[in-house]
């Protein structure tokens, strides 16, 4: 059977449900297509720091009600190396703040309120294919429920992160890869225990990179540089705390964390991704599906959903006035900004990560460098415009 629709959104992380969302706005049909189910993408935890432009884009597609109750606002975040801690002051130094509210909360609260609304999305979808994307009528195939389904649209939305199979669709000539790797990884803890303070710890240490964030007023979130090989089953809860302590109150000016029983453990790697570009015919990549960024700065979910924002207006253009103009500038007016974030995400790994086999020149470097965007007024507002979230 074939269906129709405006535009198929495969993916239904933060990109494509807020596509799905922004569309409907504008009273453009999309059918959203999402290999897992929904228990699953709803359980999936990673980041969870939202810049200002993401809250805004929440709020536009009236999203915000939990987020307004629960995202704790943040006016700061802090750095500890050296036996010091430093503290960026967001509103005095670039009048922002961000808020912190897990992705898979924005998640779940973009999925109730699409199928609250009618909107139509497909869990548990297989075999997914995409045919004639060069032609006027982009086709979608995929199986759901044991049946072969097909779906026929103007334009396909490639959201379906970094193992998707949108990217693979444009042909290897088309397309320009840019990619780093780093030669360590991320175990993240999550602790039942409040957190210690407000806001946000990130520690160069000289045994490693350590981050202490949260999810509410009940979960500390905790993150320790280890090799990317590394099996987190391996680590004792002792031998966590132990060097999460370590790492994080070097400054010994009485920051102390509180611990509790760890809920979950898992490695994650680093990585800087870019494809372009993100258009091929009449299919647009958004999100994880075009670009990766290391989590130091918590750019992912914000980079997705600045990503639909632009696509969203340009298809909004295309079906008000007829004009493509703005679809055709999608890749290179989202690629402009991708590439700063990446440069923000790559710049905060790399200063606050230690690097195997580096001399000690280069450490002193590093703590050169902290040093100097941390006490500098102009350091410290480049940090802080960053982090806040450049303009789109
Ligand atoms: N068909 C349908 N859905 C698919 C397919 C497929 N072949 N392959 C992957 N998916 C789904 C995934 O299960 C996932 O739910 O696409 C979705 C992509 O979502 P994300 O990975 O969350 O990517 P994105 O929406 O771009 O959001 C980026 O997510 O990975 C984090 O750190 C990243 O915070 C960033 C954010
Ligand atoms: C998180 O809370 O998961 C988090 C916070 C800040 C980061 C990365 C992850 O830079």
């Amino acid at each position: 059977m074939t269906e129709q629709t405006r535009v198929v959104i495969v993916g239904a992380g933060p990109a494509g449900l807020m596509l799905a969302h922004l569309l409907q706005m504008q009273g453009i049909d999309s059918i959203v297509l999402e290999s897992r189910s929904r228990e699953y993408v709803e359980a999936r935890i990673r980041a969870g720091v939202l810049e200002q432009g993401t809250v805004d884009a929440l709020a536009e597609v009236g999203v915000d009600d939990r987020l307004r109750r629960e995202g704790l606002v943040h006016e700061g975040v802090e750095f500890t190396f050296g036996g010091r801690r430093h503290r960026f002051d967001f509103r005095e130094l670039v009048g922002g703040t961000i808020t912190v509210y897990g992705q898979h909360e924005v998640v779940k609260d973009l999925i109730a309120a699409r199928l609250d609304a009618g909107g139509d999305i497909r869990f548990g979808v297989s075999e997914v294919a995409l045919g004639d994307l060069t032609g006027d009528r982009p086709r979608v195939s995929f199986r759901h429920n044991g049946e072969l389904r097909e779906i026929t649209a103007d334009y396909v939305a490639g959201c379906d992160g970094f193992h998707g199979v949108c990217r693979r669709h444009i042909p290897e000539e088309r397309l320009t890869v840019y990619e780093h790797t780093y030669p360590f990884a991320w175990l993240g803890i999550l602790a039942e225990a409040p957190p210690a303070q407000d806001e946000l710890v990130y520690a160069s240490h000289e045994d490693g990179f350590a981050l202490f964030s949260m999810r509410s007023p009940q979960i500390t979130r905790l993150y320790l540089q280890c090799d990317p090989d590394e099996d987190a089953d391996a680590w004792t809860d002792e031998a966590l705390w132990a060097e999460l302590h370590k790492r994080l109150e070097s400054a010994d000016d009485g920051f102390r964390l509180n611990e509790g029983p760890v809920l979950q453990k898992n490695v994650a790697p680093m990585r800087s991704f870019v494809c372009e570009p993100m258009q091929y015919g009449r299919l647009f990549l958004a999100g994880d599906a075009a670009h990766i960024v290391p989590p130091t700065g918590a750019k992912g979910m914000n980079l997705a959903v600045a990503d639909v924002r632009v696509l969203a207006g340009a298809l909004e253009e295309r079906y008000r006035s007829g004009s493509t103009g703005a679809l055709d500038e999608y890749s290179r007016r989202c690629l402009r900004r991708i590439w700063k974030v990446q440069r923000f995400s790559w710049h905060m790994t790399s200063m606050l990560h230690r690097y195997p086999g580096r001399d000690a020149f280069a450490r002193r470097l590093q703590l050169a460098e902290l040093d100097y965007f941390t006490t500098s007024e102009a350091g410290r507002r480049v940090v802080a415009e960053n982090y806040v979230g450049l303009p789109l």
